[in-house]
């Protein structure tokens, strides 16, 4: 019997789009990025079957990353945890995963975006061992279909 704040890391699958896109509206960093629709999770999931792993506990969604191989660098998205499971290491295992996902691939680096004024974000990953630099910026341009 699991105790209850027991968790456990599995692939997310085509069944859980929908309830992993519910999680992402109430856990996620939601500014600054394009909305979701369940056809980009359903071809994040045809692109790469382990892109997105999942935490779970009691049935529920409560932590999520996807880790994206492009077959050139690791770029980690989506690194969410349910409020009422933030600080007990759920991000940190997530992430564990995805490095050695990363470590097993020929990739050699791995990074994430992250909102300058997202003070958790910034504090996980520095924790983590990440560090910011600044001598670059993203440019973006966006494409609507
Ligand atoms: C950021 C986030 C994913 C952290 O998830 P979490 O499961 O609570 O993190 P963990 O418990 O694994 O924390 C690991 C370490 O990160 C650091 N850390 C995490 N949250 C922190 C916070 N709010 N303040 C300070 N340090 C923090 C700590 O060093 C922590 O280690 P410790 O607990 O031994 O001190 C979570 O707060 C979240 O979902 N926030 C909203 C979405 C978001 O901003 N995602 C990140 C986008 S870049």
């Amino acid at each position: 019997v699991s105790a209850d704040h027991d968790f456990h890391l599995r692939a997310g699958a085509a069944g859980d789009v929908n309830r992993v896109l519910a999680f992402w509206a109430e856990a996620a960093e939601n500014a600054s990025r394009p909305s979701d629709d369940p056809a980009a999770v359903v071809g994040l999931l045809n692109h790469d079957s382990g892109a997105l792993v999942v935490a779970e506990a009691n049935g529920a969604v409560v932590g999520s990353l996807i880790s994206g191989w492009d077959g050139w660098r690791f770029h980690l998205y989506r690194l969410a945890v349910l409020p009422s499971w933030r600080g007990r290491g759920v991000a940190r295992a997530l992430l564990n995963q995805a490095e050695r996902r990363c470590a097993a691939s020929s990739g050699k680096r791995v990074d994430a975006m992250v909102l300058d004024d997202n003070s958790a974000g910034v504090q996980f990953w520095r924790a983590a061992g990440y560090h910011r630099q600044d001598d670059w910026r993203r440019w973006v341009k966006a494409f609507d279909g």
